[in-house]
């Protein structure tokens, strides 16, 4: 077996209803498309009808065992938050699954940005995953019912902060602290929330916003991982199908990091040794022992 190759290979997400914010591009539709393939309805929701009905129309073309429906939905609205839950009922008469992956980002100097600018970054990625997690919630418990999910997608940054994407940054250590703060208050209403933190996975909205022009050819993201290589989105959605099935029941609270060991890179105080040749450490061992 090979890390691109499914992991649950039956209906193993037939009896779920999952809404993906975001899902008719990048990771959101390539999470999708796994969950359709599990049996799952999938529910998928962004600002952009035309691109929803494409991706809806692409995925409901393969054969899956599962449906998908084509919600369009702003989720920085409330109002149209609740509206797409109720849309979601009507057609499925339950709701079983969240999973908040829309966002918006772009680097920038901090102080090159508006107002307006920062603002926009925080209303899409912490207050639409409010707004969605608060009305999904509402109805959960006021449904009283005995079980649901709400997984996020967050980013190594989320604890870590990073220069040049500093609203991102913001904003998903809010969706983090959320995601850890409900995850005990709720779990008495039998909802679990967990998160995600992927690395560097190739999606066009984030390379054309993160790393625009040649910074792709410059900017190596593969020298960052010590793997050597970005995320393939099927271990991603692997790990995400795993998150909102009953496979990871008793996992409440936690966010799992999917990065090959990028952020952790980074941040060990004596990782650039990594860069001495091996043929090097037999001097600088005798350098040492010799320091008695
Ligand atoms: C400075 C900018 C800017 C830029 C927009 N603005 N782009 N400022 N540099 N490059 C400013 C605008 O001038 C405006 O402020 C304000 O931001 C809002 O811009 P709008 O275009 O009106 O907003 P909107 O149409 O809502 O679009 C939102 C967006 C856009 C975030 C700007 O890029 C978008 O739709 N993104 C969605 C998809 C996305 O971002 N995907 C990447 C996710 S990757 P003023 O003051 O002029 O009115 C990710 C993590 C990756 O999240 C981690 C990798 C490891
Ligand atoms: P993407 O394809 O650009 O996905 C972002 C999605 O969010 C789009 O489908 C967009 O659709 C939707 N969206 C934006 N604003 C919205 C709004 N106001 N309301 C509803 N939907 C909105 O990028 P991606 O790389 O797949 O990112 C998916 C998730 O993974 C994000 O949470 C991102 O932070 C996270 N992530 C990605 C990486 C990576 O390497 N790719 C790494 C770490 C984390 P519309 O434009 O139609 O609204």
């Amino acid at each position: 077996m090979s890390y691109s190759d499914a992991m649950f290979k039956n209906k193993e997400l037939e009896e779920e209803v999952i809404v993906v914010t975001g899902g008719g591009t990048g990771l959101g539709k390539s999470m999708t498309k796994y969950f359709l393939e599990l049996g799952a309805k999938v529910v998928i929701t962004s600002r952009k009808m035309g691109k929803l009905e494409t991706t809806a129309q692409e995925l409901s073309t393969q054969k899956t065992a599962g449906e998908i429906l084509p919600v369009q939905c702003d989720v920085r609205s409330f109002d149209q938050v609740e509206n797409m839950l109720q849309t979601t009922l009507d057609k499925f008469g339950k709701v079983t699954g969240l999973l908040n992956n829309a966002a918006g980002n772009f680097i920038s100097p901090t102080e090159r940005l508006s107002a307006r600018a920062f603002d926009t970054i925080i209303d899409i990625v912490l207050k639409g995953s409010k707004n969605c997690t608060l009305a999904f919630g509402k109805h959960w418990i006021k449904a009283k019912q005995t079980k649901a999910t709400v997984l996020n997608i967050v980013t190594t940054y989320s604890w870590t902060g990073s220069a040049y994407v500093v609203p991102s940054a913001a904003a998903k250590a809010g969706v983090l602290a959320m995601t850890r703060s409900l995850a005990v208050e709720w779990a008495k209403y039998h909802i679990r929330l967990n998160a995600i933190a992927p690395g560097p996975f190739p999606t066009k909205g984030a390379w054309d916003r993160l790393l625009p022009g040649d910074l792709k050819e410059k900017f190596d993201i593969t020298k960052k991982v010590p793997l050597g290589r970005v995320g393939n989105h099927q271990e991603l959605a692997n790990l995400a199908a795993y998150l909102l099935s009953d496979y990871s029941a008793y996992i409440n609270g936690e966010v799992i990091t999917i990065d090959g060991g990028e952020w952790l890179k980074g941040a060990g105080e004596f990782n650039m040794f990594e860069q001495v040749p091996q043929t090097f450490w037999d001097m600088l061992e005798t350098m040492i022992r010799n320091k008695k």
